[in-house]
């Protein structure tokens, strides 16, 4: 094998052709096509980009009888060759091969992703070989392109990314849905006088569980350093058997110190546009893939986010709007209730057609660290809505007085103790900021018009699932 051949990604090789330079390909076989005459076209994947390069292999090939029959769909190969003009049209750039090898077989009889029309559904029980199909790895890449949108978004305007823990021993939401952490024995664990599992004597001598969020952990650094953002995993133990819902995610949360909920929505507006914004420009073919296969009106949805600005109004105008509007919902609406997806949707796919920024939740179905309003019935709550979706970003301005912020917790029966370090950030030199956090697999799900949350994650993690 020539060292000095380079090795080009397909990627590479479409988007930069060079045309007359002999090339390497490594990568796997999406479809293998025979000419009359005599030739042998390779459709060859190696995931970097959208497009499959065509490798053109001669008759005269010494292996050609011997080692072209035994590739298949799902095969990895290595090729040798030159870029050469495409004859045909699709593309403008084809390697012509001189020497192709099989690496790894693959035996069609029972290779799982063939070339039938296979559902999601089924691709589902193959988590670690849908990235070989066209949707599967158009998600990963606009993943990926998202990922880094993320940090250019928050890094243009001067935060810092901070890693926040995920064993903890906070429940930030003080909704109760963790995972417990513990190296106890669970045949027989220790047990204090009372009866209860004795956690004193487990790993961390205390009861600590996966993190539902980085939100608490983000506030003592924003309360030191002004602008910080948490990307990372997150975890929670929701029986929800949704097509929205995971027990294992990615959450966004930045936060800010010396902001107030309006700042809070503007950055929550601004980011979800640089984000779309992103993907349509550097994504074109996964986005063109999308609209073909999956939502029609995709590229049209998000254009339109991104020209018109966010309706902005308060839950208890929405509520007011959603019992005028006539419409039978599965959960009847009375102010105080929790919004269910029905009436998100109703509100952003219906009313406003555009995307929604609820503010002023009722305080009895928001979280406790959330700012009391005047009136003492809401907080300064915010949920970002989109069509598709429903509720995509979740955010508030925090409760920044000591005094306020104990009442909450005392009244919402939890203990303050562990809260003391929270409280702290109350007693010296408290200021006012806000943040939110944005559900990362629920941004894919909108940018891609994927119906479910379980496959827009690599290996999804769901109540009663888990493959890999
Ligand atoms: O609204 P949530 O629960 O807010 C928080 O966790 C705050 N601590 C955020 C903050 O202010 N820093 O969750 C935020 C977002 C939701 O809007 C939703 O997009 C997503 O996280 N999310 C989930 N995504 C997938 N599966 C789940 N089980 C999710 N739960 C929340
Ligand atoms: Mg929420």
């Amino acid at each position: 094998m020539p060292e000095s051949i380079m090795t080009r990604s397909v990627r590479e090789i479409l988007t930069s052709p060079s045309i007359g330079s002999d090339v390497r390909v490594q990568g796997w076989v999406r479809t293998k096509r025979e000419s009359k005459a005599g030739l042998t076209f390779l459709e060859v994947s190696d995931g970097s980009y959208f497009q499959n390069v065509q490798v053109v292999v001669p008759a005269d090939l010494p292996n050609y009888a011997t080692e072209i029959p035994k590739l298949h769909t799902g095969s990895s190969v290595m090729v040798l060759g030159k870029e050469v003009q495409s004859q045909g049209g699709k593309q403008a750039v084809e390697v012509q091969a001189r020497e192709v090898s099989l690496i790894g077989a693959c035996d069609p009889a029972i290779y799982p992703i063939g070339k039938q029309k296979m559902t999601h559904e089924y691709l589902r029980d193959f988590t670690h070989l849908r990235p070989r199909t066209n949707t599967f790895s158009a998600i990963a890449r606009v993943r990926n392109v998202l990922s880094m949108a993320i940090h250019d978004f928050f890094q243009q305007r001067g935060f810092i990314w901070l890693h926040t823990p995920i064993i903890t021993g906070n429940d930030a939401e003080g909704a109760g849905q963790m995972f417990r952490v513990t190296t106890l024995d669970l045949d027989k664990p220790p047990r204090k006088e009372d009866g209860q599992v004795d956690f004193t004597q487990d790993f961390f001598a205390s009861g600590v569980n996966l993190t539902v969020s980085g939100q608490l952990e983000a506030e003592a650094y924003a309360c030191s350093m002004g602008k910080v953002y948490t990307f990372g995993p997150t975890f929670r133990a929701e029986n929800s058997h949704t097509s929205r819902h995971l027990a294992e995610f990615w959450m966004v949360e930045p936060e800010m110190a010396f902001a107030d909920l309006e700042e809070n929505a503007q950055v929550a507006e601004d980011f979800l546009r640089h984000l779309l914004g992103a993907v349509l420009e550097k994504c074109p073919l996964e986005m063109e893939f999308f609209k073909q296969r999956v939502e029609p009106a995709i590229i049209d949805t998000l254009r339109a986010v991104l020209d018109n600005p966010f309706k902005r109004l308060t839950y208890t105008e929405a509520v007011d709007i959603l019992k005028k509007s006539g419409e039978t919902f599965k959960y009847a609406v009375e102010w105080g209730i929790d919004l269910q997806s029905e009436h998100e949707r109703y509100l952003t796919e219906k009313v406003f057609k555009s995307p929604v920024i609820l503010t002023d939740y009722p305080k009895g179905i928001k979280a406790f660290y959330m700012k009391l309003n005047p009136d003492g019935k809401t907080v300064r709550a915010m949920d970002v809505l989109v069509p598709g979706i429903g509720e995509i970003i979740g955010g508030a301005q925090r409760e920044d007085r000591e005094e306020v912020l104990l009442a909450r917790i005392k009244e919402m029966g939890m203990h303050e103790g562990p809260l003391q370090w929270y409280l702290d950030l109350r007693r010296f030199g408290s200021v006012p900021h806000a943040g939110f956090g944005l559900g990362f697999e629920r941004l894919v799900q909108f940018v891609t018009g994927m119906g479910n949350i379980r496959d827009v994650i690599p290996f999804p993690r769901t109540p009663g699932h888990i493959r890999i």
